[in-house]
């Protein structure tokens, strides 16, 4: 397994749609592990592919709390086939946007068709956390993200700092 370098905003990679996988094969299930090692290591609850620079239709996911077991989700080619007409909101940060969080409301309850680590079809019926965060995760196989959400001024605002604080960045 490895550790892998995540992408951040602004960063045209981050706007590609992922492609759907069509095997579950050695090579994806060598990203999944990658993809759980980069995300535990970051102290994130759900990374996609493309946050790696992997354009596939990946997502992995643990949104177990500190005290208790790890719980690793993996989806591949997800769909959500039912959305609740409730919403929901939660303070969302992403790994792809650093140190920036913003109140974001959506469908409090989904369900999600996909492909679990083996390859096999499952369905997850979502609420909470769970559902917030999966609907999340699925946004980044279409190029968007949480600031998007958001009004014009305040994600111009968020990606000037992004910005910023990648210019001053060195490494020596
Ligand atoms: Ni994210």
């Amino acid at each position: 397994m490895a550790i892998k370098t995540i992408l951040t905003e602004p960063n045209n990679i981050l706007r590609q749609v992922s492609k759907p996988v069509e095997i579950v094969g050695n090579d994806e299930k060598q990203l999944m592990k990658d993809m759980l090692e980069t995300m535990y290591d970051a102290n994130g609850i759900g990374l996609a592919a493309i946050q790696i620079g992997v354009p596939k239709r990946i997502i992995v996911m643990d949104i177990s709390k500190d005290n208790e077991e790890k719980n690793p989700m993996y989806f591949v080619n997800p769909v959500i086939k039912n959305k609740d007409n409730q919403r929901t909101t939660y303070e969302e940060g992403c790994l792809s946007v650093p140190n920036q969080f913003a109140e974001i409301d959506r469908p409090s309850k989904c369900e999600v068709e996909y492909l679990d680590f083996n390859g096999e079809k499952k369905v997850l019926k979502a609420e909470g956390l769970l559902a917030t965060c999966i609907q999340h995760e699925m946004d980044h196989l279409e190029g968007i993200l949480f600031i998007d959400y958001l009004s014009k001024l305040k994600k111009s605002m968020i990606i000037k700092k992004l910005s910023k604080n990648k210019s001053s960045r060195i490494v020596v």
